[in-house]
């Protein structure tokens, strides 16, 4: 597996595959099961799989959360080489923001709702990151879990909108046995945390209307930023500790 970190490597190392097609992983790193799967679906969709891992400052709006992110770059890349991944790009701040985030993609309706009422500022660093990283990768496919439905939604408008030839293509959300969506965030839960968080999906899966199922949430010591129905899906996102949980389910119209 190619390590790259320059963009001007990488556009030397992506005009010698003209030809290919190229699947394209974009992550924060600490790498899961979750992860693991949108590898395995892009390395068997295309000639060649490329995995990014950036910690995206400008999408964190608690400097907490950002200071906590884990860092685990050697197992991250030990697990993509192992799983035939042909590339792994690794930028800088200075190689994605060398306009220092004057520059945004800004989405002006779904952006502000759910976790975007919540984390001001949170889509507009995921949607400019998102587009960097397509515009250097130039992937055909680009793949994102369904577990971050929301983002999924404005990476789909925002790749319509802008006339973007990447095809974005979603895999399920991958859970632990006990229904807790995997996230690089569990890795900080303690251990008693750990074992009242599946209660979480499993409150999202009640036929409770959204204001009981906050009720539910809080009773079992949840703090709860949402949970809300749209669609026939419904969302939530509550703190357990100082670990911030999301969660989407379908559910019945
Ligand atoms: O889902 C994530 O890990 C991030 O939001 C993404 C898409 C890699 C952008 O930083």
């Amino acid at each position: 597996m190619k390590r790259i970190a320059r963009i001007p490597d990488f556009a030397t190392y992506r005009r010698d595959l003209s030809g290919q097609t190229v699947g394209f992983v974009p992550t924060m790193g600490a790498l899961h099961a979750g992860h693991a799967a949108l590898l395995r679906q892009s390395v068997a969709e295309n000639d060649v799989t490329v995995l990014s891992i950036y910690v995206n400052p400008t999408q964190f709006n608690n400097p907490n959360d950002l200071a906590r992110y884990p860092d685990m770059v050697e197992d991250d890349a030990a697990l993509a080489a192992g799983l035939g991944v042909d590339a792994l790009f690794l930028p800088t701040y200075d190689d994605i923001y060398p306009d220092n985030f004057k520059y945004l993609v800004d989405e002006t309706s779904f952006s502000h709702e759910l976790c975007g009422e919540h984390r001001p500022g949170h889509f507009t660093g995921v949607l400019t990151v998102v587009m960097k990283l397509l515009n250097i990768v130039k992937p055909d496919r680009a793949y994102f879990g369904e577990k971050d439905f929301q983002q999924l939604t404005l990476i789909r408008g925002m790749v319509d909108a802008f006339f973007l030839d990447t095809e974005i293509v979603a895999g399920a959300t991958v859970r632990e046995a006990d229904g807790l969506a995997l996230s690089s965030r569990n890795l900080n839960l303690t251990e008693c945390e750990r074992r009242i968080a599946p209660q979480f999906n499993e409150v999202l899966r009640e036929e409770l209307a959204d204001e009981a199922a906050v009720q539910a949430l809080e009773q079992r010591g949840f703090k709860v930023d949402y949970i809300k129905t749209i669609d026939g899906r419904r969302f939530g996102a509550a703190t357990l500790g100082a670990v911030r949980l999301i969660d989407n389910v379908a559910v019945k119209k």
